[in-house]
């Protein structure tokens, strides 16, 4: 394991609110913080809004507000929004906030020391939607691929951050470190982009066109090109270059992001980042997109359906709020990591999530739960029973526990996600086949108390380590579970460990943690 754990969202425009989307990626963050933190690592978790630029002026514009104004009011709407969904970040940064200032100018002025940055003159055809120039060959029928806009012609002077000295050296970074970009199939995406040549970026606009963003400290007639201002947030949070915590988390810089921004990332940021003598971020973890389709594959004579399910779709899309009231907030956040294998899209219906919190949290983990409390209340007196000689039904359960926090340590540290919360659930679903099997019901009709004491044991200690696994993605309700097992309310510093339940700690007497939601 590797000494330090630093997990970032990209910082989101101020020019939105938070959506499905961003707050996605940013529950994400959260749960793999708690993992790591679970597994005993030493870890921080960023996000933020980034405040300059384009389009956060154009809309300043058009409310009739100053964009100082409207990044107060939007950064302020993103901070109160992710403790909603039991998103708990230790730091929140803003571009615009002097801590940041000061590092940008301080990587634009090292930059531009070593010979890095130079002024040219650039005409060319600009998109305000994505802040960049577009080739001729990028658009699709003169258009913009993303807004369907028609970019404007601009030429003007500017300064360029010389690029294309660095492709070499990315191209063999890329492929000497194979997982540095994953999953992999986005490694490949940005292998791609290498084979034409890198060109170097722009990285000012005028102020006679522009004036919100962080000046250049080598020229007063410019800002900052809000790509080079914004990934520096990275660093700038951690008081590069001097702050204790850049030498105690950079090491450990783990990005998170959606793929629609994968080129900055995976070809702007590292050349920066070498540019500025800065070490590379570990691994830059790339998530597909959350899609609004309907049904696909539907029958044509289910347009009405289809077109009710889409919706719905969007409706919970835009506000997550209604989402979480709909699903419990521990059970949206199961439900999205769950459902989304890391890196492909996937199409967003209500019916999917639903389904899946139907199936996992109010069937499975939410039967075996009431099934064994319920049982340790009639059959043993409501506290955790002594258990008795072991036999090899019991032992498979006991095996699996302990395997379990292994495996999900392994795809936490692969970036699967999805997978860590299914080797998790496998267990509670465990508990459930381990009961069908030992049928303690009857065991108890035959007076065999020994063997109900073991088996009610054993699926008690079974569920309290499934809860710890399932803790990141569900911090309330495992909480819950853990306590009605009889477990105090402090988070379990590490997962694991069979034989932390004591004999005689009164368990609840029943644990409603799921209730089934109709679909
Ligand atoms: N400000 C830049 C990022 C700068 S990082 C140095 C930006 N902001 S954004 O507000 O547009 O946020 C983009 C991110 O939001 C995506 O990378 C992803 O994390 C998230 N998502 C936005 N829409 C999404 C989906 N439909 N599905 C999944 N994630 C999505 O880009």
């Amino acid at each position: 394991m590797a000494d330090t754990y630093y997990i970032t969202t990209p910082i989101y425009y101020v020019n939105g609110e938070p959506h499905l989307g961003s707050t996605y990626t940013t529950t994400l963050a959260d749960a793999l913080v708690r993992y790591h933190r679970l597994f005993g690592q030493d870890s921080r978790f960023l996000t933020g809004t980034d405040e300059h630029g384009d389009k956060v002026a154009a809309m300043a514009a058009a409310n009739g507000e100053r964009p100082a104004e409207l990044a107060d009011r939007v950064s302020a709407i993103f901070r109160a929004a992710w403790p909603r969904f039991g998103i708990a970040p230790d730091d929140f940064i803003r571009t615009t906030e002097e801590r940041h200032k000061r590092v940008v100018q301080k990587i634009l002025q090292d930059v531009y020391n070593a010979g890095d940055i130079y002024f040219g003159e650039y005409g060319g055809l600009y998109c305000v939607g994505c802040e960049r120039f577009y080739t001729e060959k990028e658009l699709v029928d003169g258009r913009c691929p993303q807004h369907g806009t028609v970019p404007a012609y601009i030429n003007e002077q500017n300064y360029f951050f010389r690029m294309s000295r660095y492709q070499s050296w990315l191209v063999d970074l890329l492929t000497a470190q194979p997982d540095v970009v994953r999953p992999e199939r986005y490694r490949r995406e940005l292998l791609a982009f290498l084979r034409e040549p890198l060109e170097d970026l722009c990285i000012s606009r005028p102020k006679s066109r522009l004036t919100w963003g962080i000046t250049l400290p080598f020229d007063e007639d410019y800002v900052t090109y809000v790509w080079f201002d914004a990934l520096i947030n990275y660093v700038s949070a951690l008081d590069y270059p001097d702050g204790e915590l850049f030498a105690r988390y950079w090491p450990g810089a783990e990005h998170l992001i959606g793929k629609d921004i994968l080129k900055p990332h995976g070809l702007y940021w590292p050349c920066m980042l070498h540019a500025a003598g800065i070490p590379m971020y570990r691994h830059l973890n790339v998530h597909g997109y959350w899609t609004i389709g309907g049904f696909k594959g539907g029958k044509s004579d289910r347009a009405e359906l289809r077109e009710q399910e889409r919706e719905e779709a969007l409706r919970l899309f835009r506000d997550p709020i209604a989402l979480a009231d709909l699903l419990g907030v521990d059970g949206m956040r199961y439900c999205l990591l769950r459902e989304m294998a890391f890196g492909s899209d996937l199409d967003f219906t209500r019916d999917l999530l639903v389904t899946r919190y139907n199936a996992d949290l109010a069937h499975d983990l939410g039967n075996a739960v009431n099934r064994t409390v319920a049982m340790i209340g009639r059959y043993c007196g409501g506290v955790i029973p002594d258990p008795g000689q072991e036999f090899d039904v019991d032992r498979d359960l006991r095996d699996a526990a302990c395997a379990a926090p292994g495996r999900v340590w392994a795809h936490v540290e692969t970036m699967e996600p999805h997978l860590a919360l299914d080797a998790a659930m496998d267990l509670a679903q465990r508990v459930n086949r381990y009961l069908e099997d030992k049928k303690p019901w009857t065991a108890s009709k035959n007076g065999d108390a020994e063997g109900v004491a073991t088996t009610l044991y054993y699926a008690a200690e079974a569920l309290g380590i499934a809860a710890s696994l399932l803790l990141p993605a569900m911090p309330t309700k495992m909480l819950e579970l853990r306590c009605a097992l009889g477990l105090d309310e402090q988070p379990p510093s590490a997962a694991g460990g069979w034989g932390y339940l004591e004999p005689g700690l009164p368990v609840a007497r029943e644990a409603r943690l799921f209730p089934t939601i109709e679909r």
